[in-house]
């Protein structure tokens, strides 16, 4: 059973005033999640197309959206590609570009997926198997230089150059094959217990978070996708993003920004809108969840 994705920001998705006949671009369709609630608002003259890397996703997607009443296109691509895409599917002009970034519970509890530190598996954390490099590759390939640059750069972690060097250490010995290693040359390196609860968080999360952005490209395919959107967009269209890290946020405020200067958008949210603490308990995956909207002019 996979495990229950929630999405996140829900009610202020259901809130984005969509024509029945709109036509919607779910860049990160996941689970469907924030596709159906999208769905309700349209009937069959809507389209709805949905986007995934992962096509464990797109499954869940599709039986999710099944009883959509209004026309719904699932399709395998990186969102890097969107213009394409759309083209490919007839589709000139949307009301709505979504993306809910980062991953879904599902991907988090798949061991073939190698993204979290709370269970043993291999070291892959590639959300599209179709990519050449692995987590794996990263940690027993790049100088020890690189690895720091790297954990530190997409992972904010300020202990980069401890990590790199056992790292780097351990390797001499043995590659580094599975999460549970990678966990124990983290824990090693600063000294601490992955099971204490000092911290509030877990010691290998910085250094995970900035592998999986490198593995998959994420911040140059969210890069490419704003850069995307404006042509994409209908006079009156909105563009909704929803990040979990600072590196995201700051590419779409930035973006945003320079859009607005430019006369392409309005900015819709001011400040991004984020998790009531009723939706943090319930979805703790909410916390840090922000919401950043624009409409274009
Ligand atoms: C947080 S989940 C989306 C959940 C969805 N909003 C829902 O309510 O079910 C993010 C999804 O984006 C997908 N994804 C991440 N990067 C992608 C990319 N560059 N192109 C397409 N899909 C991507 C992941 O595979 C994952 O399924």
């Amino acid at each position: 059973m996979p495990a229950q994705h929630l999405p996140v920001l829900a009610e202020f998705a259901g809130r984005i005033d969509l024509k029945a006949d709109a036509v919607v671009v779910d860049a990160t369709v996941g689970a469907g999640g924030h596709s159906s609630i999208f769905a309700q608002s349209l009937t069959r003259n809507g389209v709805l197309l949905g986007l995934d890397v992962d096509t464990n996703c797109l499954a869940i997607a599709r039986e999710k959206l099944a009883a959509a009443s209004c026309k719904v296109l699932l399709v395998r691509s990186n969102f890097a590609n969107l213009a394409e895409v759309a083209r490919q599917n007839g589709i000139e002009k949307a009301d709505l570009i979504f993306a809910d970034l980062g991953v879904c519970s599902a991907q988090l509890a798949d061991e073939n997926k190698g993204l979290s530190f709370s269970q043993n598996s291999k070291l892959d954390m590639r959300l599209d198997d179709r990519l050449e490099s692995t987590a794996a590759d990263i940690v027993n390939r790049r100088d020890e230089k690189g690895l720091a640059d790297l954990i530190y750069g997409l992972g904010q972690e300020r202990a980069s150059r401890k990590i790199a060097r056992s790292i780097v250490q351990y390797r001499q010995k043995k590659s580094i094959d599975s999460t549970a290693e990678l966990v124990n040359i983290i824990c090693q390196a600063l000294r601490c217990d992955p099971n204490s609860r000092r911290s509030k968080i877990h010691p290998a999360t910085k250094t995970f978070q900035a592998l999986r952005i490198a593995v998959n490209s994420e911040l140059e395919n969210l890069e490419k996708l704003l850069s995307d959107a404006p042509n994409l967009l209908k006079t009156g269209g909105k563009i909704a993003v929803i990040s979990f890290h600072s590196l995201e946020d700051r590419i779409v405020k930035t973006n945003f920004r320079e859009n607005k200067a430019a006369g392409v958008y309005e900015i819709v949210t001011k400040k991004p809108i984020t998790a009531s603490r009723d939706e943090q308990k319930e979805n703790p995956r909410c916390r840090s969840a922000k919401l950043r909207m624009a409409v274009k002019v």
